[in-house]
């Protein structure tokens, strides 16, 4: 992928950065000129996507970080703001890993993992990163949410719930903070080839032969493709874009997942 230097001169801290997703948006930033500070509850995980950006020739920072503790998220926005001396861009791509199950069968504690991991965590690392985005001039927020967010899924309330109502919060912090100069847009992938979703099948293989039959484009998605929309949204290429949510779902919501047409 040929870098257009879109992002030259930006500083981007990514939560979850440590993972598939988090990590491909990193490494595309960094292509792109912005020095990243690649934020993870897993240190060595984001000590390895940091790695893999500074030795390719580019900026960046690995930071511990959880995003469901207040306080590692004000510490994670400093150590940034300190290294890099401004910060532009927040992109929130940390999620949890949670049960699947109903109201009976999952606990409290699965649904409150997933909120504060989900939900609240980019509400807080907002709340700490808008001041600096802010004195920098202006910049963008992009919260990673999931086509998920907009449909009904059988046994994933806690995943679906955090999803839509970070598309909601986007849209309440892009009013918020228009004034400030701060572009605040949401990202929703549909299934992409990750660890994450192949948990649930098994191997990459199954993964694509089931589920790619519910897509317009008849395959899953990739993480660069995940990335490439993120960079658009962080790039003065979306300037007229904010509250927004993006869809890269190659047509899955489109297509109502193959559902036939009943009426
Ligand atoms: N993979 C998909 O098919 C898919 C589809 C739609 C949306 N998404 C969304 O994309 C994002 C990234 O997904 P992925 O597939 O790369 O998953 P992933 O599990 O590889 O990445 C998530 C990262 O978040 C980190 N994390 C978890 N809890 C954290 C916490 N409390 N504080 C900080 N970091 C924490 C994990 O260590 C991990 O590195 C998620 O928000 C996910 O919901 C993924």
């Amino acid at each position: 992928m040929g870098a257009s230097h879109s992002l030259m001169g930006r500083v981007a801290l990514i939560t979850g950065a440590g993972g598939e997703i988090g990590g491909a948006i990193a490494r595309r930033f960094a292509q792109e000129g912005a020095a990243i500070a690649v934020a993870d509850v897993r240190l060595e995980a984001a000590q390895a996507a940091a790695r893999a950006i500074t030795d390719a020739g580019g900026q960046a920072i690995a930071i511990h970080l959880d995003v469901a503790e207040e306080s590692s998220c004000a510490e994670a926005v400093r150590a940034a703001t300190t290294h890099f001396g401004k910060l532009t861009s927040l992109v929130n791509v940390a999620a949890a890993v949670t049960p699947d199950g109903t109201v009976e069968t999952l606990t409290l504690a699965d649904w409150n993992k997933a909120l504060a991991v989900n939900l609240t965590g980019p509400w807080t690392m907002s709340k700490y990163a808008v001041p600096h985005i802010r004195s920098a001039g202006g910049g963008t927020i992009i919260n990673i949410a999931s086509q998920l967010g907009q449909i009904g899924v059988p046994g994933r309330a806690p995943y679906s719930t955090t999803k839509a109502a970070l598309i909601q919060l986007t849209t309440c912090l892009a009013c918020d903070h228009a004034e400030d100069n701060i572009r605040v847009n949401s990202l929703s992938p549909g299934a992409i080839d990750t660890e994450r979703s192949l948990r649930r099948f098994g191997t990459r293989e199954i993964a694509n032969r089931t589920r790619g039959p519910l897509y317009l484009l008849k395959r899953t998605g990739t993480v660069d493709e995940i990335a490439a929309g993120a960079v658009f949204l962080a790039s003065d290429e979306s300037s007229f874009m904010t509250g927004a949510d993006l869809l890269i779902d190659g047509g899955y919501l489109a297509f109502k997942g193959g559902a036939k047409t009943q009426a």
